[in-house]
This record gives C-alpha cells, sequence and structure tokens, in this order.
C-alpha cells in the first residue's frame, strides 16, 4: 500500500472500527498538524515519565506544564533544560490552575498525570476546550462520572485514551498475538491483577528515593500524599486497568464481547497498619489509622461469551511484583508468573510447563519488532514509549485512539463495582453497558499491524 492510502485506511479503518461513528466527524479533520502541541496537567513522578518521552521526540512540542508543587515543576523544567528543548509556559495558580492551560488554543492535546480524584473533572473540561486527552490509569472514580466522561466525548467529538501501558507490554502483546492466532483456542479464564508491594509508595517521606517511614498526606511525597488516603477510606480494587487492559483486549471486550457481571471480597486489613509500627514505632500518630482497604481483594467477572476473568489487587503485603497473567483456552495456557506455557499437542512433554519465551520471540508483536529499538531504555520496559507513541499518532493523524474513552470508563468502573459488591457482602453486580449496544457491532483495532 503506498503511504497516503494506507494512511487513509488506517484513518478509515480505526474511525470506524472503533465506534467513533457514535461521535460528531468535527474531529476528524482531513489536515493533521506535522507536530503534537502538548500541554501537561501533573507533573509529578509519572508526568515527569510522559514529559521524558515528549521532549526525546521531534514530532512533540511541549507548550505547558502546570501543577501545583514548585518542586515538581522544577524537577520537570530540568528535563527540559537538559532536552536543550523551549522552555514551556508554567502554570502554578492553585487546584484550579489547570482551566488556564486549557484555554490556550495552541495546545492540541493535553496529557493529565494528577491524583485519581481530579481525573474526571480534568478529562471532562479538557475535551469541552476540544483538546484530544491521554489520560492516566483511573478515569473515572464512581459509574456517574464514568458516564459523563462517555457523553462529554461523544458530546464534544473529542477522543480520550486512557494511558494503559501494560497493554503494550512485550510478553503480553506475544500472547495477544497468538490469541489472535487461535494458539490457546477458544478462550476460556484469564487472570491478572496488579500485585506489586507499594509500602513504601504509600509511606514516602521525599527523604530517599525509594520511599519509606511511615508518613503519609501532608507530610508525604507524590503518592503517598494522596494514593494512600484512598486505602484509609475505601475497600475495593482500586487499581484494576493494569490487569484488566490485556485482558479486554484479549477477549475482544467492547468489540464483540463485554463484562456482564462482577463479584469482589476482600480480605481484613493488616498489613498497612503492620509496616507503620515497624518503621515508626506502635506510638507514632499513623498507628490509630483505620485502613479499610483489604490487603487483598479479589475479584471475579463474567462476559457475554461466556468467559471468567480473576482479578487481584493485592498492594499491602511483602512480596515480588508480579501483574499475574493466566490465558487459558481450549488448547493450552499461559502464565506470567512462572514465566511458561502449554499448548497441548505442541509442547515437548505432556502435562509439563515449558519456558514461554521461544513461544513469545516467535509470536513477538509486530509493533515491538518494528519499533523496540525505539522503545528500549523507556519506563516499565519500554513499554511507557508504545502507548505514549500511540496517543501522539492517534492526534497527529486526527483519528480516534487505539484504547478509547469506552475501554477508559470499562476498566476504570470495575473498581466502583468492586466496592458496591463488597460492601453489599459480595453481592453480584451487573457490568454497565458504556457502549450502549454498539458492542455488538465494533471490531477490535487495536494493535491490528505495526502502525501504532
Ligand atoms: N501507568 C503507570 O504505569 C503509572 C505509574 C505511576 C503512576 N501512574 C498514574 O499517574 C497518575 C499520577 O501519579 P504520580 O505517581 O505521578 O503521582 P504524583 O503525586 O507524583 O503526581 C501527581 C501530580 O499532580 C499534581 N497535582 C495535584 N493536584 C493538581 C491540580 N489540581 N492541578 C495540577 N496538578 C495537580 C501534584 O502536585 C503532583 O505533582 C496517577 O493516576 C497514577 O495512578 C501510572
Amino acid at each position: 500500500m503506498k503511504n497516503s492510502t494506507r494512511r487513509d485506511f488506517i484513518k478509515t479503518s480505526t474511525v470506524a472500527g472503533l465506534g467513533f461513528s457514535l461521535l460528531p466527524s468535527s474531529v476528524f479533520a482531513k489536515d493533521a498538524p506535522a507536530k503534537v502541541r502538548l500541554g501537561f496537567i501533573g507533573v509529578g513522578m509519572r508526568g515527569q515519565n510522559h514529559l521524558d518521552l515528549a521532549l526525546l521526540r521531534s514530532d512533540v512540542e511541549v507548550i505547558a506544564i502546570c501543577d501545583v508543587q514548585q518542586r515538581m515543576i522544577d524537577m520537570s523544567l530540568d528535563l527540559v533544560t537538559r532536552y536543550k528543548k523551549p522552555k514551556p509556559m508554567v502554570i502554578n495558580d492553585g487546584p484550579q490552575g489547570y482551566k488556564k492551560l486549557l484555554e490556550n488554543k495552541d495546545i492540541d492535546a493535553v496529557i493529565i498525570a494528577t491524583p485519581w480524584e481530579w481525573h474526571t473533572v480534568m478529562c471532562i473540561d479538557a475535551m469541552n476546550a476540544k483538546k484530544y486527552v491521554g489520560c492516566e490509569v483511573i478515569t473515572g472514580m464512581t459509574i456517574a462520572e464514568c458516564w459523563e466522561i462517555v457523553h462529554t466525548s461523544e458530546r464534544t467529538g473529542m477522543p480520550l485514551m486512557m494511558l494503559e501501558n501494560v497493554c503494550y507490554r512485550r510478553d503480553v502483546m506475544a500472547v495477544m498475538n497468538m490469541v489472535r492466532q487461535n494458539i490457546f483456542g477458544e478462550l476460556i479464564h484469564l487472570q491478572g491483577g496488579y500485585q506489586h508491594d507499594l509500602r513504601e509508595v504509600k509511606f514516602n517521606d521525599g527523604k530517599n528515593p525509594y520511599g519509606g517511614g511511615a508518613e503519609f498526606g501532608a507530610k508525604g511525597f507524590s503518592e503517598a500524599q494522596w494514593r494512600t488516603e484512598h486505602s484509609v477510606l475505601r475497600n475495593g480494587d482500586l487499581y484494576p486497568t493494569h490487569g484488566i487492559g490485556p485482558i479486554a483486549m484479549m477477549t475482544n471486550i467492547n468489540r464483540g464481547n463485554r463484562f456482564t457481571k462482577l463479584v469482589s471480597y476482600a480480605t481484613k486489613a493488616r498489613g498497612l497498619h503492620d509496616h507503620i509500627v515497624k518503621a515508626g514505632g506502635e506510638n507514632h500518630p499513623n498507628a490509630k489509622v483505620n485502613f479499610k482497604l483489604g490487603d487483598i481483594v479479589t475479584t471475579m467477572i463474567s462476559t457475554s461469551n461466556n468467559e471468567t476473568v480473576l482479578l487481584q489487587h493485592d498492594t499491602n503485603l511483602p512480596r515480588p511484583y508480579s501483574l499475574g497473567f493466566r490465558v487459558q483456552g481450549t488448547k493450552g495456557i499461559w502464565m506470567d508468573v512462572n514465566k511458561s506455557i502449554y499448548i497441548e499437542g505442541q509442547s515437548k512433554e505432556a502435562h509439563r510447563w515449558e519456558d514461554a519465551k521461544e513461544w513469545l520471540d516467535k509470536y513477538d508483536h509486530p509493533l515491538w519488532k518494528k519499533y523496540g529499538n525505539d522503545a528500549a531504555g523507556a519506563g516499565h520496559g519500554g513499554m511507557d514509549w508504545f502507548v505514549f507513541n500511540a496517543f501522539v499518532e492517534s492526534v497527529k493523524r486526527k483519528t480516534n485512539t487505539p484504547q478509547d474513552v469506552y475501554d477508559a470508563v470499562t476498566w476504570s468502573a470495575i473498581t466502583p463495582l468492586s466496592e458496591s459488591s463488597i460492601e453489599l457482602g459480595g453481592e453480584t453486580v451487573e457490568f454497565p453497558d458504556f457502549t450502549k449496544g454498539q458492542w455488538m457491532y465494533r471490531k477490535n483495532n487495536f494493535a491490528i499491524d505495526d502502525s501504532y
């Protein structure tokens, strides 16, 4: 295919395939900008990761950055200086200061990397200001917020991408490639989650780079300033998207399949209190805090195609990091904890795990084959490069984003649904259909080729 024809194909197929026929066509104008002009709302630790990726690129201009803490702004400006890029407009004007950034007509798109509780209002204001939105994970803390995000995107015609990077993890993409080539047969059951000991993130006094201590809230640094409070006040799967994103893409959720019901259970809460006592002693004021978040929250989800999905949120206890993926079908199974695979009739020995490496290399996704070198050195094993690239390319081509607004809210909705289920003593709750029936007709165009 010639370049121009191929571009048109991508534009048309992405827009139609992802159901953005629901949106007004105004956003898909013919003349795409050669450069994407970005504004950053929230330049804390994650915002700076994205800023770093933006400064590396010749097709991105950083027009403005906004934060409420001078320390984060100074760290970001250091980054800009290191790359010898022009100094962006700086906004440090309190919690509503981001609205000034949104008034800037030179900005095509915004990256939002603020605490979760700010995401909905910032996404909505940004779409109303006609900006493309790339929002960090958790887009909508309640079901009502999720609906508001969808309705705003549909009304304004502005695409929203939740920057879920794990969909781009190399092994995950290889396994998705295998799923699409029917190596596992018909999918039956999938598992994943967020199994990451965050005690040193939740109690980080900012005095050393690895966190630690017993402080959070006003005396904390970065996520300890806000994320820990969610563990005090809420009990549910607070961080479902890294696990569910890849699973949803493998099972074509919102694209011929959908989540139908959910049930969650939470254990007792011990890990965070024990950490405080260990780090600060029994008399530390925070030793009196009652954490509502169960140490392990387990969620089951059913799909309209009759697969089951098991998700786990496990961030308060000593444990090595693992997202705990398992993909199982009628012909075989992959698990990432033991980095093993078994495909009936093809694995070397019957009933025995086989090292997955050869399979993952063989089915390496075309995107990784093409861009693996560009991604080398980027955060989280390179996957951060891909998610940022996908967003920038979508803005440049004025297409919908490969993970779209329906994905963002469907994955994020697991948190409030799991909170409700736990609150109701383990009752099964219905999963909303944010596509309003369009899931039956939409096609899966996520990473179908090596374009972005
Ligand atoms: N995808 C990933 O792998 C990944 C990794 C880390 C964090 N995250 C996500 O990124 C987001 C940010 O997390 P973080 O680790 O950077 O936290 P952080 O606390 O380091 O950064 C948040 C920043 O937002 C700023 N902020 C708060 N309120 C604001 C407002 N009203 N206007 C402007 N700025 C405001 C804070 O001052 C801070 O600098 C969260 O959603 C988190 O879950 C994702």
